[in-house]
């Protein structure tokens, strides 16, 4: 009964993970405010919502907006009068050799994946303080425990959503809100759809469902947990990378090798011109 009349906004609810989760919720007997920038989307997902939770809504919203962010806590806090729960779960993916990506695409990752976040905590927090109560759960990913092959600003984002969230809880704790993050491995959902094939990809018998993670973050926060990285053999190697960083470096390395970027003449070319200033 957790999770009954809670009111837990869900960002990225419109798919994946942030859609599985709103469902399960809603099962649950909560309120469920889910948002997305996908109109569309949100309204298939609204259906199937209100057939267990009949209260609940969806708001289009980008994440990385901060005046949609607003208009979109603000509206939440007029109609329900507060948020019990806030999943910062909508995000976006790549895979691409980092000399390769353009300044916009590493912007709009780190806009989406941590900024999103920070909008959104920032406006929902000062009413959680207010009520000495609320939970604040991102979530994460692997990529954010491990650097990754080809990965570069995606895990940049997680890296720095996991380091912010670690700091959040020391400063929330007393004030009675808690913090989680949970970090999946891969999960089969339109996330990866474009690059799930590319390489270094998952075997296939390692790829999550949306169910089994909306799960985990169900458990996490029963538990209230701060961390939870699953599965469990993800929970291992990021295990083993923080107890012998070289050894796992030495063995990722010669994993990753035959999959890295060669840079064409022309990137060679364009990124020797911007070192040297253009001469
Ligand atoms: N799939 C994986 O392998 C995997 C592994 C580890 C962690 N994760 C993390 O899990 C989270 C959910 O991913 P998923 O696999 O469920 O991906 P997904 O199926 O592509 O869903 C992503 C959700 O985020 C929303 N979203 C994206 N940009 C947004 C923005 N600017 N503002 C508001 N909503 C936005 C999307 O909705 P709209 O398009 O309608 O905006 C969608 O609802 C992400 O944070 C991802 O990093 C995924």
């Amino acid at each position: 009964m957790q999770f009954a009349d809670q009111v837990i906004l869900i960002t990225g609810a419109s798919n994946g993970i942030g859609r599985q989760l709103a469902l399960d919720l809603a099962a649950r007997g909560a309120v469920v405010v889910g948002c997305g920038r996908s109109i569309a989307r949100l309204r298939e997902v609204l259906v199937e919502v209100r057939r267990t939770s009949p209260r609940s809504v969806m708001i289009g919203c980008d994440v990385g907006d901060i005046e949609q962010v607003r208009g979109m806590t603000a509206k939440v806090l007029a109609d329900y009068g507060r948020i019990d729960i806030l999943v910062n779960n909508a995000g976006i993916g790549m895979r691409q050799a980092f000399v390769e990506m353009p300044a916009a695409a590493v912007e709009e990752i780190m806009r989406t994946n941590f900024l999103g976040a920070v909008n959104c905590t920032r406006e929902a927090l000062p009413s959680m303080i207010a009520r000495g109560s609320g939970h604040i759960v991102n979530v994460s990913s692997g990529a954010g425990k491990i650097g990754t092959l080809n990965m570069a600003a995606y895990c940049a984002s997680k890296f720095a959503l996991n380091g912010w969230a670690e700091s959040l809880y020391y400063e929330l704790k007393p004030l009675g809100v808690k913090v989680t993050i949970v970090c999946p491995g891969p999960v089969r959902t339109d996330f990866n759809r474009d690059f799930r094939e590319s390489e270094p990809k998952a075997p296939a018998n390692l790829i999550m469902t949306a169910e089994a993670v909306s799960q985990a973050i169900i458990r996490a926060v029963e538990k209230n947990k701060f961390e939870a990285i699953v599965p469990r053999w993800l929970a291992l190697l990021s295990l083993g990378r923080r107890l012998a960083p070289g050894l796992f470096r030495f063995f990722a390395e010669r994993k990753f090798r035959p999959h890295a970027h060669r840079p064409t003449a022309s990137e060679d070319q364009f990124h020797r011109t911007g070192t040297d200033g253009g001469h």
